[in-house]
């Protein structure tokens, strides 16, 4: 039978059968195929995603890194993209430099050096991404903009590839240049030329994490920046690309993407975009923002990541939908496969990609997510309406004598709301090659030779719980395995463990704010230091710390309860702040920035020597102690009602904290 009258025979049959929607899809490699995979990532970072999964208890800390990284069992994702670290505010907080000062290094700050190598320790061959978000204030000599001193910037960014290798084993495949932000050409040449000194040629460049123009634009001009940017870099794209970009004949990445609160509707964007990207657009990796949401829930886009891993003080984790749905994808390709060129839309709405490895393995991803199912926050994708549906696929060229296919299904079943995420069915016997799919509304199937895909799964994790009502750190810790107190969410600034050998006792290990000058920030940081913590419900609670200042004269450190505001708003913080400044006053006002005072007046607080603060709030009222003694009492704050306490300075100065011990009603 040629190919003509079968489809008529198929047509005759569905309309006899009443499968009026029956569609008949071809995939056959003869014809050449499509791109190489570059596989399917999580980005830690931008900023401080991560934050809090570093302080969960063992096992649940490593079940977590197990969903999002063991082969053949979860997520099993392709690559890491991480945060750069750059001391400044990148969207949920700061990650530390390696590099805070121009004559310091350290490649034990933050947790990305940690998660690193538990990925590789899962995944040996998962692909490593850096990228900046942000710069210390040195690397721009004090202006917002790091390309002044392209040299000193290009030496920076290597050296911390350079540092991975040297403390950590850590090969970084990929660097970006600047997160949604600015490139500079002569920069990105430098970076390459960089690389190549200190013997990185494998290190490949990203560029430029941000929209497709106008990098693209550049590399079509200009031979030399095209010879050192291997990889366009377009962040939510909406699954399409630009011609300019296609006759760069780069590989076109969604470097960026997803972004959307992970219920299950999220899991349903995550679906459509991992083959749109594709189909639409001709990229080959694709990137969610963000890793695992392991940040205080009430900083900016809280939940966006593949699962959520909010709570190390219960151990409570949540495995959600895009875990699963990226399962459909990585637990049945790896990087280096390459797509077919028979990938596209189906007739009644919803799409399919086909993959193989080259040597006979084939994986067909097919999504048939409703719209109104799978809304991307960023940027919305465009309205198609879908029926269920009877699709017909035939297997040529390579795949024609393929006999038997597992099948994975995920559904998410919004009329009932008991949806079901990869499940794995009886595997499906061929017919000359052809199986058929009944596809409903908001569907993802997998269809695939490959046999060892897996749903992981660990007992229930402990139920959740809110931050303890009663909490101390007296940061205590000789040997920290992070550079962080735990639970503390640096939002402008950056508080790392500090020991003073000289110290007689008791504040030889303390908690010090180690930025000195204001860094080159990706949002508007605070011109003051702040790390909150706690529990954001908060209304009525006493914070204390010992405060240690390092500025004479102009030095100033504060506690505070019922802090609003995070992340890019930091800079309208408000809550009650109670400072105590080194030339001898102290003030209570409304606002981090200082300008709705509610009390002031002296303290008798200098710099060099240890205060006790505590701060009592109470329905409208507040009162601060200094060592113990009432300095002020009843002040009259109106709102916020309630947020996180919070600890910091007065501008970027260095100074210290101890004993920190909060109580909530
Ligand atoms: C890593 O890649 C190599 C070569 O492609 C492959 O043989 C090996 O199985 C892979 N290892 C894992 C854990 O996926
Ligand atoms: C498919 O991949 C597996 C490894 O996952 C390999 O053993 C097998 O030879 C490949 N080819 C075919 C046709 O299944
Ligand atoms: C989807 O359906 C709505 C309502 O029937 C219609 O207005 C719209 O044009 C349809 N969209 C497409 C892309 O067909
Ligand atoms: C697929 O469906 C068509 C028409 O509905 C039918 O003729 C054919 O036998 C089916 N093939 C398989 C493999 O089930
Ligand atoms: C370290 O402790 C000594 C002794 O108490 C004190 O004089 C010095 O200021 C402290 N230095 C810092 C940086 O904390």
């Amino acid at each position: 039978m040629n190919r003509r009258p079968a489809l008529i025979f198929v047509r005759l049959l569905c309309l006899v059968w009443g499968f009026c929607t029956c569609e008949r899809y071809v995939l056959d490699d003869k014809t050449g195929l499509g791109r190489v995979f570059d596989g399917v990532g999580g980005l830690s970072g931008g900023g401080a995603t991560s934050r809090l999964l570093v302080n969960y208890a063992e096992p649940y800390r490593s079940q977590v890194l197990d969903y999002l990284f063991k082969p053949n069992f979860g997520a099993s994702l392709h690559i890491l993209k991480v945060e750069i670290g750059g001391d400044a505010q990148t969207t949920d907080g700061t990650e530390p430099s390696h590099m805070h000062y121009e004559n310091d290094e350290n490649f034990f700050r933050g947790y990305e050096w940690w998660l690193m190598k538990e990925a590789k320790k899962r995944n040996p061959n998962i692909t490593l991404i850096g990228l900046p978000w942000a710069f210390p204030g040195w690397v721009g000599h004090g202006k917002n903009w790091p390309y002044d001193f392209p040299d000193i910037t290009a030496s920076y960014v290597v050296s911390w590839i350079i540092g991975a290798k040297q403390y950590h084993d850590l090969d970084i495949n990929y660097v970006g240049i600047w997160n949604e932000r600015n490139f500079d050409s002569k920069y990105i040449k430098l970076l390459r030329y960089t690389l190549d000194k200190s013997g990185l040629e494998r290190v490949r460049i990203v560029a430029s994490d941000n929209l497709w123009e106008p990098i693209t634009w550049s590399l079509l001009q200009d031979q030399e920046l095209s010879r050192a940017v291997d990889v366009i870099g377009a962040h939510y794209p909406g699954t399409t690309t630009v011609m300019a970009a296609l006759k760069t004949q780069k590989k076109l990445w969604s470097s960026e993407d997803y972004s959307t609160f992970n219920d299950e509707v999220g899991g349903g964007c995550w679906a459509r975009i991992l083959n749109q990207n594709y189909i639409n657009g001709l990229m080959t990796s694709t990137i969610s923002w963000n890793l695992v949401a392991s940040y205080y829930e009430k900083l900016p886009f809280g939940r966006d990541g593949l699962m959520t891993a909010e709570e190390p003080w219960s151990g409570n984790y949540v495995v959600e939908s895009p875990i699963w749905i990226t399962a459909h994808t990585t637990q049945f390709t790896q990087p280096g496969w390459t797509y077919l060129q028979t990938v596209g839309h189906l007739a009644h709405g919803g799409s399919y990609v086909a993959l193989t490895d080259g040597k006979g393995n084939l994986t067909v991803v097919v999504e048939t997510m409703t719209h109104d199912h799978s809304v991307c926050i960023r940027p919305p994708l465009p309205p198609y309406n879908l029926t269920s549906q009877s699709a017909v696929f035939q297997l040529k060229g390579s795949f024609a004598s393929i006999g038997e296919l597992q099948v994975w299904r995920s559904r998410f079943n919004f009329k009932t709301k008991k949806p079901t995420f990869f499940e794995q069915l009886t595997p499906l016997k061929l017919l000359d090659g052809t199986f058929n799919l009944s596809l409903g509304e908001d569907e993802v199937y997998t269809l695939t030779t490959i046999t060892t895909g897996l749903k992981g799964s660990y007992a229930a994790p402990p139920p959740s719980a809110r931050f303890p009502k009663v909490y101390k750190d007296d940061f205590n810790v000789a040997n920290p395995h992070f550079s962080e107190a735990p639970n503390f969410a640096d939002q402008t600034g950056v508080f790392e463990y500090y020991m003073n050998l000289t110290d007689p006792g008791p504040h030889v290990f303390t908690l010090r704010q180690v930025l000195t000058q204001r860094p080159v920030t990706w949002v508007a940081d605070a011109d003051q230091t702040i790390s909150v913590i706690g529990d954001y419900k908060w209304d009525n609670l006493k914070v204390s710390c010992d405060v240690f200042m390092e500025t004479v004269k102009t030095g100033g450190v504060y506690i505070a309860a019922r802090v609003d505001k995070g992340g890019q708003s930091v800079r309208s913080a408000r809550g009650v702040f109670y400072w105590v400044f080194a030339d001898g006053t102290y003030k209570v006002t409304n606002d981090i920035a200082g300008q709705t005072v509610l009390a002031e007046g002296q303290s008798g607080t200098r710099a060099y020597g240890w205060h006790t603060l505590s701060l009592t709030v109470k329905g409208q009222y507040a009162s601060g102690l200094l060592n113990g003694y009432p300095l002020w009492k009843d002040v009259v704050v109106i709102g916020p009602k309630n947020g996180w306490a919070a600890i910091g300075t007065h501008s970027f100065e260095l100074a210290q904290f101890d004993n920190f011990a909060v109580a909530a009603e």
